[in-house]
């Protein structure tokens, strides 16, 4: 019998300035977020086209602000830290950021990490250059294991900037930090890698802003491109959908190398 799976989370708030604390009420916004995107509550979803609306689905997996700390002592679930300035975005891709996990991760010029075993570490700061957020992917080094949103696409509306302010950046992070890989493989062009999920069309490069369906590459027509699943990099209001395979992955990390973490 399908179950839903609740994973405690803790948000480290990396702030240099007022603005970039964000509020209570903007990191309630992304749990919830979080939560309707990976339960296919979110409304937007009846706008996956017809061919795929079917593959469409539920991930089971449900996120709640810690209420112990690592001591067994309540806790909001929340850190404060103050910080120096904005992080310098090292130029690496998505999930290698060397310069970035030595800055974020560590007490000093960040927070370190609550025990990955038993929480999803979320760190929300500011980067520069457009990087709007990382993960690392099971089976990595548990003191930088975790994700890290740019404040600027942290949560729904308020602090958070347009076209990245729906919360789905955590919900793509989130994505790899249970083992999904980039709906197009990370080909840079070609037609040669898969995403290893069955149901999603192989796909020749990352989508970007608001395609316009069909979006055909690599003979997937004539249905193309999921621009529209949440491993692609189009815009918040166009990504509203994992797919069954997808969810398969997600499901054996949370029964394999992530069971620790299961409430
Ligand atoms: N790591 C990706 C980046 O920084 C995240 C893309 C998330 N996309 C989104 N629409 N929120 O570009
Ligand atoms: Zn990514
Ligand atoms: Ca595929």
């Amino acid at each position: 019998i399908a179950q839903v799976t609740t994973i405690p989370v803790v948000v480290h708030v990396l702030y240099s300035n007022a603005a970039e604390n964000v509020s209570d009420a903007q990191i309630d916004s992304q749990i919830r977020a979080l939560n309707e995107n990976f339960r296919k509550r979110n409304a937007d979803v009846a706008s996956v086209p017809a061919p795929f609306a079917p593959y469409a689905a539920d991930a089971m997996i449900e996120f709640v602000l810690a209420n112990r700390d690592p001591g067994g002592n309540p806790t909001s679930g929340i850190t404060r830290t103050a910080i120096n300035g904005s992080y310098p975005y090292d130029g690496r891709d998505d999930q290698a950021t060397i310069t970035l996990d030595s800055l974020i991760k560590e007490a000093g010029s960040g927070m370190s990490a609550w025990p990955a075993s038993s929480y999803l570490n979320l760190w929300v700061c500011p980067i520069q250059g457009g990087l709007l957020g990382y993960a690392q992917f099971p089976g990595g080094n548990a003191s930088t294991d975790g994700v890290v949103i740019n404040v600027t696409a942290f949560g729904v509306g308020g602090s958070a900037v347009s076209p990245y302010d729906l919360g789905r950046t955590a919900v793509h992070e989130v994505g790899h930090w249970l083992n999904l890989l980039h709906i197009w493989g990370d080909d840079r062009g070609g037609c040669l890698h898969s995403d290893n999920v069955a149901d999603t069309p192989n796909q020749a490069n990352a989508n970007t802003g608001a395609p316009r369906y069909p979006n055909v590459s690599c003979n997937n027509g004539p249905d193309g491109d999921m621009f529209m699943n949440f491993m692609d990099y189009t815009d918040d209001a166009v990504m509203t959908m994992f797919t069954r395979d997808q969810v398969a992955r997600m499901t054996a990390t949370l029964l394999g190398p992530r069971a620790s973490l299961a409430l």
